[in-house]
């Protein structure tokens, strides 16, 4: 079945199974590998992308689903390196990855957060974005989310 949407505000088509996983699609049809497998139950976030501004985990978004919408992969977050997103700048800055498997559902899922809460508490954080790191880097993720939050406002 043909599908068609923008990625990364680029418009295309698709033929692929319908129920097949939006994941399946960037990463395999797409070619844009930015988006991870982790659990493919919905569970870990390593899947994470945007549609129409929205946060969604891929492993479980049917494609025929995204017809006629914008979907962001982390390829698409920042025009170029030299104007990266706030949120690419922070992780940059505060260091964030270890082994960087989890790091663009968490970074997908941190350039959400600040637009919907612009300057979040670490309790507004560990709410909103229940994402998984094996390596453990939670606390530099926050610092990271905190400093993408004073970024984005302009210091
Ligand atoms: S791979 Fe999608 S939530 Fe874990
Ligand atoms: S940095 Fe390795 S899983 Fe998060």
């Amino acid at each position: 079945m043909e599908i068609n949407f923008k990625i990364n505000d680029n418009p295309i088509t698709v033929d692929v199974d319908p129920n097949m996983p939006l994941l399946w699609v960037v990463r395999d049809e797409l070619g844009l590998k930015a988006t991870k497998y982790g659990c493919g139950r919905g569970m870990c976030g390593a899947c994470s992308l945007h549609v129409d501004g929205n946060l969604f985990r891929s492993c479980t978004y049917p494609v025929q689903l995204a017809e006629g919408k914008e979907v962001m992969t982390l390829e698409g977050l920042s025009e170029s390196a030299e104007n990266l997103h706030p949120v690419q700048q922070a992780w940059l800055e505060e260091n964030v990855p270890q082994c960087g498997y989890c790091q663009p559902g968490f970074m997908m899922a941190a350039a959400k957060l600040i637009i919907e809460i612009p300057n979040p508490t670490d309790e507004e954080i560990k709410q909103n974005i229940s994402n998984i790191c094996r390596c453990g880097t939670h606390p530099r993720i926050m610092k990271a989310i905190r400093r993408a939050a004073e970024i984005n406002q302009g210091s």
